[in-house]
């Protein structure tokens, strides 16, 4: 039986891959390569020494999706074929509606049509829009989100709610994902966005090997330790980890519909990530301070006690580690 990995070439894809097929699971990739490119699936291959089936297909195509589940045997899918780029996500509203939104809903219909019923989702702490207190539990409010792609995410969740509630044989968690960074500690896979980065840790790199001049810092009046603003940076690897450990749970316990936080429950600011990168790479950044981003909020980081309890996932990784791989990656690259 194979789990199925749509959107398994991305950045948290590829890395969820290299845990599953180290772990002995069988697994098969569909990616179409919007956001990805074919050597990571080499890449995968060398790390792991594993083979897998992979499709060059949209999830959005039917037919075409219908035809891997007529020729494997599919237990379970995680569902990574999502676009993330919230600023873009702004400018494209019905491209990011349509990718993640309906993608979801023909990957849905198909997995009902051939009986497979077990579903992890990607989902964000987005989700909580401007957080009224931190750390954050899966009981805190969500909604209030400023962009497609965190409504995206929101109404995906309601969706698997509602398909729950209808037929409660689905068995499903969705993992609310923190700020993942980091890479593979072989340095073959890491994150690739295209263009000039939104993210963080993707910037920070790319200065340090002077690709691009200088960081923005987004603010340092927030009501924060050092006024610039605060996240739960979770590495990649430790986040991959916690998809084993939700499929674990889903095919352990009996049916139901789980929410879970991936995160480390530490927050640091913009300010001490530049500090451990400088630290751990020797590497000088330099940065300015620059007015808030709009749609930014000052705090955000997680309680991770529900996953460590249910799950028996738990975050190891340092943001040494972090900002050691997300470099190592850059320069091997
Ligand atoms: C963003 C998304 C979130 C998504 C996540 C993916 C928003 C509001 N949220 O989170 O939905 O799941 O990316 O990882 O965009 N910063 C700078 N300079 C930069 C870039 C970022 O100072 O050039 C600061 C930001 O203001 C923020 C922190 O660094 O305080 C982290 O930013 P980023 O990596 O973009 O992640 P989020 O905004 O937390």
């Amino acid at each position: 039986m194979a789990i199925l990995l749509p959107g398994g070439a991305g950045y948290i894809g590829s890395h969820t891959a290299v845990e599953l097929l180290n772990a002995g699971k069988e697994i098969i990739i569909i990616d179409n390569f919007s956001n990805s490119k074919p050597e990571v699936l080499e890449n995968i291959k060398k790390i792991t020494g594993k083979k897998f089936k992979f499709y060059e297909i949209d999830y959005l195509d039917k037919e075409k999706l219908e035809k891997v589940f007529k020729e494997n045997q599919i237990d379970s899918v995680i569902n990574f074929a999502g676009f993330k780029a919230v600023g873009e996500s702004v400018q494209k509203p019905i491209e990011y509606y349509t990718n993640n939104i309906s993608g979801a809903l023909v990957l849905l219909s198909v997995m009902k049509k051939y009986g497979c019923k077990k579903f992890v989702f990607s989902s964000s702490a987005t989700v909580y829009g401007n957080p009224e207190i931190v750390p954050l539990t899966e009981e805190c409010k969500v909604g209030g989100i400023t962009n497609p792609y965190g409504n995206t995410k929101l109404f995906i969740e309601q969706i698997l709610r509602d398909l729950y509630k209808s037929d409660n044989t689905w068995d499903i968690c969705i993992l609310r994902y923190f700020n993942p960074v980091g890479a593979h500690e072989s340095g073959l896979i890491g994150e690739e966005p295209q263009g000039i980065p939104n993210n963080l840790m993707p910037y920070i790199v790319r200065v340090a090997n002077g690709e691009l001049e200088q960081l923005s810092v987004f603010g340092d009046d927030y009501d924060t330790k050092d006024g610039t603003g605060v996240r739960d940076y979770i590495h990649v690897v430790d986040l991959a980890k916690g998809h084993l450990k939700a499929l674990e749970k889903l095919d352990k316990e009996e049916k139901g519909l789980y929410i879970y936080n991936l995160g480390t429950g530490v927050g640091y600011s913009v300010l001490d990530i530049v500090k451990v990168f400088e630290k751990v790479t020797g590497k000088k950044i330099s940065y300015k301070i620059a007015p808030r981003r709009q749609g930014d909020i000052a705090i955000c980081y997680a309680d991770p006690k529900k996953a460590k309890e249910e799950l028996k996932w738990e975050a190891i990784k340092t943001l040494e580690d972090m900002c050691r791989d997300s470099w190592n990656y850059i320069e091997k690259r």
